[in-house]
């Protein structure tokens, strides 16, 4: 028995939370069962909890700076978790990481310009291309054996001159993929060699699993380092994504700059107080917190795999190295995308990410959260159990 209790339900319903209160303007029914959303079901760290507490209960909610420990406390854990020496000079700051990757294209690139990505990908990644007048060059994911890879000749063969950029995903959602060093560093020297940016989303990279470790793709040489920006926060890993803060690492000046200048035009360099003091309490004493969570998760994911095997046979779990949100192959069934959704909200009355909004490989899939209480995650999959049972017929 660990300190902390994953076990225990929350209700999260009329606290105006996406993840549950969104059920019936996304899905149509209301009264589903949320398994979708890469947001946990789990109250933060109590060590974070104090924290705010302490800052709240004084009362004063002024225009903010950083606090003390800001810098120190995200600079050791990028070392000691991560093992990237990065300075206090390089870090920016983000209302999100999203919204980093739209100040990093708006910043470095122009309209008309191509940035390569590589679906099935977190959706947002188009609209934020599409919507802000860049075209997107997909290099899509390659499935062999229930694993994803990357497809590097084919990312050479469509890097044209047009391509300025492109949007890495590492650890990858939704492939749970924790790239590994011989993939990011053959990525990296194609980037270097063609004079792209890499912009690294690497919001899941606290989340990895027994036998794999994250690398920031950055700290694989000077030259990478130099051409990266790479954004994170603690918002995935600690369940702190309301707080609307991350934290952007750019070494090169140059790059920073133009980053930085970008974010104060338009005024948004300003920091919460409360998202820089949950970003210190996190990273500062979250730690033992993190590991009871990997661990748990683990063990979800554990039960997810043999639920599956045991009462759904060909129904399969992509395994995921990394992220809590892992995707599921309903492909045997034979049921388009739209009707495999039918059948999970209508019949088996839970929300997931329907596949194929991360793009068209993953047709037939669907994205599930594991990060819930296990007898949440339980009751989803018997209820995913019996639909299937029944013929998933409406
Ligand atoms: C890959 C990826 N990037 C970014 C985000 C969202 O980050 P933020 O809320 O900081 O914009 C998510 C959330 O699911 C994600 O999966």
């Amino acid at each position: 028995m660990g300190k902390y209790n994953f076990d225990q339900v929350i209700e999260r319903k009329g606290t105006a939370c996406q993840k549950w209160d969104n059920l019936g303007k996304v899905f149509g029914d209301p009264d589903i069962l949320a398994l979708w959303k890469a947001d946990m079901d789990f109250q933060a760290p109590p060590e974070v909890i104090e924290r705010l507490q302490k800052r709240l209960d004084h009362g004063i909610f002024g225009y903010p700076n950083r606090p003390d420990d800001f810098y120190e406390v995200i600079i050791s854990w990028m070392m000691r978790r991560h093992g990237w020496k990065i300075e206090k000079e390089w870090i920016c700051h983000s209302p999100g990481v999203t919204p980093s990757l739209v100040f990093s294209m708006l910043a470095l690139t122009r309209p008309g310009d191509k940035i390569m990505m590589q679906s099935p990908i977190y959706s947002p990644f188009y609209h934020i291309i599409q919507e802000n007048g860049r075209r997107i060059v997909d290099n899509t994911l390659v499935l062999n054996d229930g694993r994803f890879t990357m497809d590097l000749d084919d990312l050479k063969d469509k890097l044209d001159p047009g391509v300025r950029m492109l949007f890495l995903c590492n650890p990858h959602n939704p492939s749970g993929r924790v790239w590994q060093e011989k993939e990011l560093t053959e990525l990296a020297e194609i980037c270097l060699e063609k004079n792209i940016i890499i912009v690294s989303d690497e919001v899941h990279s606290d989340i990895v699993y027994r036998g794999n470790k994250h690398i920031p793709i950055a700290s694989l040489s000077k030259d990478v380092e130099n051409r990266t920006i790479t954004s994170f926060s603690p918002s995935k890993t600690f369940n702190l994504a309301g707080f609307r803060s991350a934290i952007v690492v750019i070494p090169d000046e140059h790059l920073r700059e133009r980053y930085n200048s970008l974010v104060s035009g338009m005024h948004l360099a300003g920091v919460t107080v409360f998202g820089s003091e949950a970003i210190a309490a996190a990273y500062g004493s979250g730690e033992e917190w993190l590991k009871e969570l990997i661990e748990y998760l683990e063990e979800n994911l554990h039960f997810t795999e043999e639920f599956l095997n045991s009462h759904m046979a060909g129904i399969k779990l992509i395994k995921p190295e990394g992220t809590y949100v892992p995707l599921i192959d309903f492909r045997k069934l034979g049921l388009s995308s739209e009707k495999l959704q039918n059948c999970l909200v209508h019949e088996a009355s839970v929300g997931m990410n329907n596949g194929a909004e991360f793009g068209k490989v993953t047709e037939g899939f669907a994205r599930l959260t594991i990060a819930a209480p296990r007898s949440t995650l339980t009751k989803g999959l018997i209820r995913i159990s019996k639909a299937i049972e029944k013929g998933c017929l409406i």
